[in-house]
């Protein structure tokens, strides 16, 4: 997610946010910019890339001032470019917004704007606060609005995430930052203080910290702040001294970025359903989608395309949309597709799934069904991204930058975007209200249930200790928990280096079985679902075989802990959706194994997190 730093105190802003900015570079971003108030001047900069870019753009410019705002930004609504960059500012040059989050009203409060003069620059949504609060501070001439009360009330207009600060020449001695869903840190130095999106960028400064929650807003002066509600009732917070290192901020506290993105799993949930849930028509609302609309309503089969855990989280779908949806899918190695003859019809569309945007072979692959004129989908996580830029149409994730090599809350963002196809597409055809009803509410459920399994997490560590000297693992599901097993086998492969083959659970006794024996543990993914009884007789099968076996298994399942070595429990939910939960205790099976075995698990050997070639 984007990363934020706002600075008022004795020394010059200017160096001080360019560091902060610098701090936050590991967060992922595709632009950066900063602006410094001195007296009534504004002194704005912003660039497209790296932080170092703008550093070059400001090097011998004018810069002093000792109150200023920054930012690096995660593109969300409008491609990475200049123009997109923040701060982003109202039509008179005078007040600057930096945001973190997504404010899903936008365009209805952009137009409305637009229809009352108001000149936009940008694509952005964040570009609407800004002259939201142009609007309150010049709509009553009589009554000097103060940046603080114009800020709470353009806040009161507008439904999302945010973390914001804001602000203006005309005000030079305040900055009022504010937060709803997207995290604010306030620093408090000697004769200074420091507002940002992330302990990094404050820890070089102070150590003492206040936390605002959400809903809450800080107006900073030079000499102390003031915390508030959007009611301007005001708040009180203790202030913490924090003793954490430069990388364990940068890993929110966790010792991998993979277990912080692991935890940060039901809030990508949150983030992939925002604002796209239409309860009461038991439907959904794909923005993205909108520029195939007319293409959408013909078609009759689908190809996903996608690579590695991708293609997973593809195979997930394909029994969702056939389900659900009525949708006849193949799911192909999108390398393979790139150079088959695949048979594709005009009613044919092909969806490339892909966090990074930027993997060749699916590159390739959308290319080429571009190339014969299909109609081209796509579910991606960055924003700008080739795969975005190439495809026709498509839905983001927007579930911020994801860091470890090893994809997590992708898979689950991706399966959950896929389950919104499935109501989008199914609510065309016969999925009746109360069945779209059903998916959405369980959807809204997901992330509750998702802690609960976050919540026993460090019961999964000692079942990976125990299974550590293990060289060869099956892991097996059927139907929708097939590729869960295909997807747990790639994550112990990739970061902790043991050998793991993922089956449809039936296939075993057609030759893998062979392999069976006391040292071959294999992991069962058997929630209590449709095919339940089919995994029992599996799990009958293997222990006859002397192998030892790890159940994934729905909670309240007594029965299980009499036929297997180790159990690990989910929540119930539809069966469709049993992968976002039961992908979780893989996720975290295969990071225990990796600690356990010593291996570096963010950066696994050979490996990069975009295979950005064929
Ligand atoms: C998954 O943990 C791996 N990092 C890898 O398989 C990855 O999923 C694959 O390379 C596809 O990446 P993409 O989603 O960025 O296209």
């Amino acid at each position: 997610m984007c990363g934020i730093i706002g600075y008022i105190g004795k020394r010059q802003a200017a160096s001080i946010l360019m560091e902060g900015l610098t701090r936050m570079e590991y967060r992922g971003y595709d632009s950066a910019g900063l602006v410094v108030i001195d007296k009534n001047r504004a002194k704005f900069f912003k660039e497209k890339g790296r932080v170092a870019a703008l550093k070059g753009k400001i090097a011998g410019q004018d810069l002093s001032g000792s109150l200023g705002i920054a930012h690096t930004r995660w593109a969300t609504h409008g491609e990475p470019s200049e123009r997109n960059a923040h701060p982003q500012c109202d039509c008179q040059g005078k007040i600057f917004v930096v945001h973190n989050g997504i404010i899903e009203n936008y365009q209805a409060l952009k137009d409305q704007l637009i229809q009352e003069g108001h000149k936009f620059a940008s694509d952005t949504d964040t570009e609407v606060l800004a002259h939201l609060i142009e609007k309150q501070v010049t709509s009553d001439k009589e009554q000097v609005t103060s940046l603080a009360q114009a800020v709470r009330e353009a806040l009161k207009k507008i439904t999302g995430a945010y973390g914001i600060a804001v602000v203006s020449s005309d005000d030079p001695d305040h900055i009022v930052a504010a937060r709803f869903g997207s995290p604010l840190v306030l620093g408090i130095g000697q004769d200074e203080l420091v507002i940002a999106s992330d302990l990094t960028a404050i820890l070089p400064l102070t150590s003492k910290v206040v936390y605002l929650d959400d809903g809450e807003m800080v107006t900073l002066n030079r000499e102390k702040y003031t915390i508030t509600d959007l009611e301007n009732r005001e708040k009180n917070h203790q202030a913490q001294n924090i003793d954490w290192t430069m990388e364990a901020a940068e890993k929110g506290g966790y010792e991998h970025f993979m277990l912080k993105e692991i935890m940060e799993q039901p809030q990508a949930v949150v983030n992939s359903i925002r604002g796209r849930l239409v309860e009461k028509e038991g439907t959904v609302k794909l923005g993205g989608l909108e520029r195939a609309n007319g293409r959408l309503n013909d078609l009759d089969r689908l190809v996903i395309v996608g690579m590695g855990t991708a293609r997973n989280a593809g195979l997930v779908g394909e029994y969702m949309l056939e389900e659900y949806a009525g949708l006849p899918v193949e799911v192909e190695y999108a390398s393979e597709f790139a150079y088959r003859k695949p048979l594709l019809t005009a009613s044919t569309a092909v969806l490339a799934i892909s966090q990074s945007g930027e993997t060749a072979d699916t590159i390739m692959a959308l290319k080429e069904a571009k190339r014969k004129g299909i109609l081209t989908l796509g579910i991606i996580n960055v924003t700008g991204s080739t795969v975005a830029r190439e495809n026709d149409a498509g839905v983001y994730n927007h579930i911020g930058p994801e860091i470890a090599v090893a994809s997590t809350k992708a898979f689950v963002s991706q399966v959950v975007i896929l389950s919104l196809l499935s109501v989008y597409f199914g609510r065309r055809k016969d999925m009746s209200l109360v069945t779209g009803q059903r998916i959405i509410n369980e959807l809204e459920d997901l992330p509750e249930k998702i802690d609960c399994i976050l919540d026993i997490a460090e019961t999964i560590k000692p079942i990976a200790e125990k299974y550590k000297s293990a060289k060869h693992f099956f892991f097996l599901g059927r139907k929708y928990n097939f590729p869960v097993a295909l997807e747990g086998a790639l994550k112990l492969k990739e970061i902790a280096y043991v050998h793991a083959e993922g089956y449809n659970g039936a296939e075993l006794k057609h030759g893998p079985i062979a392999m069976l024996d006391e040292n071959f543990p294999v992991v069962i993914i058997i929630p209590t679902d449709s095919v339940y009884e089919k995994n029992i007789n599996h799990i009958k099968e293997i222990k006859a075989r002397g192998a030892r076996v790890i159940a994934v298994a729905t909670e309240g399942n007594e029965e299980i802990k009499k036929l297997v070595d180790d159990v690990i429990y989910i929540p119930k939910t539809l069966e469709m959706l049993t992968p976002i939960l039961s992908v979780i205790p893989l996720q975290l099976f295969a990071y225990y194994m990796a600690v356990a075995r010593g291996c570096d698990v963010d950066k696994p050997r050979n490996l990069a997190k975009s295979v950005t070639v064929e």
